[in-house]
């Protein structure tokens, strides 16, 4: 058992595997594409990291709770870094959320109309198609 403070907030911990769960039981949906608690962890998507009070930023996932650790899911910093993992991921799949199947339950299309504006989710989601699906 121990102590972590998350964004300002003294949160106790017990058995918890990774600093993720911590965040999620204190109630912060803290957004993942690559994390299943069941199954193994990737450490893949990035989308969870954090910084903590060092300025040091991890995947938040792959990290064990310490106790004293102070963290921040959501500081500038964080926040821009979301957003061009965000614009990664959506450049780095040749697809198109108009014809989807997945449009409208799609955690990385949820985000993309979260965090950035119109023309960036555009800019990020036709980039990829433009340079690998038109024929190159
Ligand atoms: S709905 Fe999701 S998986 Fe489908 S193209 Fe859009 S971002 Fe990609
Ligand atoms: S949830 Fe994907 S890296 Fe942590």
């Amino acid at each position: 058992m121990g102590f972590m403070t998350i964004d300002g907030r003294k949160v106790e911990f017990t058995d918890e595997k990774n600093v993720l769960s911590v965040i999620r039981n204190a109630g912060i949906n803290l957004p993942t594409l690559c994390y299943h608690s069941e199954v193994s962890t990737f450490g893949a998507c990035r989308l969870c990291t954090v910084e903590d009070d060092r300025g040091r930023t991890f995947a938040s996932c792959s990290e064990e709770p310490r106790d004293g650790m102070v963290i921040y899911t959501n500081s500038g910093k964080i926040k821009k870094y979301r957003k061009l993992i965000v614009e990664l991921l959506l450049s780095a799949h040749c697809r198109d959320c108009t014809t989807c199947v997945k449009s409208g339950e799609c955690v990385l299309q949820d985000l993309a109309h979260k965090i950035c504006s119109f023309p960036e989710y555009q800019r990020a989601a036709s980039f990829r198609y433009q340079l690998s699906c038109s024929g190159s």
